[in-house]
């Protein structure tokens, strides 16, 4: 299935996070996803902005297949091209499979019970566009781009049972706007990542 506008189609491609399950599966720890979200195998974890899928992918070999990886998108076009291009990825006997739904977060986080993902994951489009690949253009122009709210953020915290974590642009308010500090990570890349602990369980 291909995504077509006036500029550009867009078919689904794993792109580098091929790359980064290969390192995984090699013992390369280092992925920054994996490490901020403290990920292991057997983990629930809830994608609330599967986009193309690439950490969603990521997050499924890390958790493995004894693991779960749900994934939103709320965009239907994005997720028809994506869900289906995922169900021809050949995830491997490590991975779990990505299990993506088309709805908007909130109203999935809001439907759940307290607790049910170890770690809730937030990757939004970015305020200050950064230069990127073809296939990120062409999200751009279909991708849901209303910014996380801390209203959002305070659900995702419910729902979660360890971290909710969020991805934003380095040199840009994203992170600071929701009060999240950004965990040291590498020089070398253009985003950062924020963490905050889920909330405790609250008393009958
Ligand atoms: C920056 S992209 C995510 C990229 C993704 N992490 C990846 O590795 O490919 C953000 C995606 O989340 C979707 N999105 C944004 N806000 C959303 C929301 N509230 N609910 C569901 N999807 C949302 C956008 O439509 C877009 O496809």
């Amino acid at each position: 299935m291909s995504l077509w506008d006036s500029e550009n189609s867009f078919s689904f491609n794993p792109g580098m996070a091929h790359l980064r399950r290969l390192r995984w599966l090699e013992g390369d720890r280092g992925d920054a996803l994996a490490r901020v979200a403290e990920l292991r195998a057997g983990d629930h974890v809830l994608d609330c902005t599967l986009g193309l899928g690439q950490d969603a992918l990521v997050a499924a070999v890390v958790v493995g297949q004894q693991g779960r990886v749900v994934a939103l998108e709320k965009s239907l076009a994005l997720y028809a091209v994506v869900s289906e291009g995922l169900k021809t990825y050949d995830a491997g006997p490590e991975s779990c499979r990505v299990e993506p739904v088309h709805t908007g977060a909130h109203a999935y986080l809001r439907a759940l019970p307290s607790g049910s993902f170890d770690v809730v994951f937030f990757d939004p489009m970015f305020e200050k566009p950064k230069k990127s690949q073809p296939a990120f253009e062409m999200l751009r122009r279909f991708a849901e781009h209303a910014p996380l709210t801390p209203e959002v953020l305070e659900e995702a915290r419910r729902v979660a049972r360890r971290w909710v974590v969020v991805k934003g642009a380095k040199h840009s308010e994203d992170l600071r706007k929701l009060g999240l500090e950004a965990e040291p990570g590498s020089r070398y890349t253009s985003v950062i990542w924020g963490r905050v602990p889920a909330l405790p369980p609250a008393r009958e």
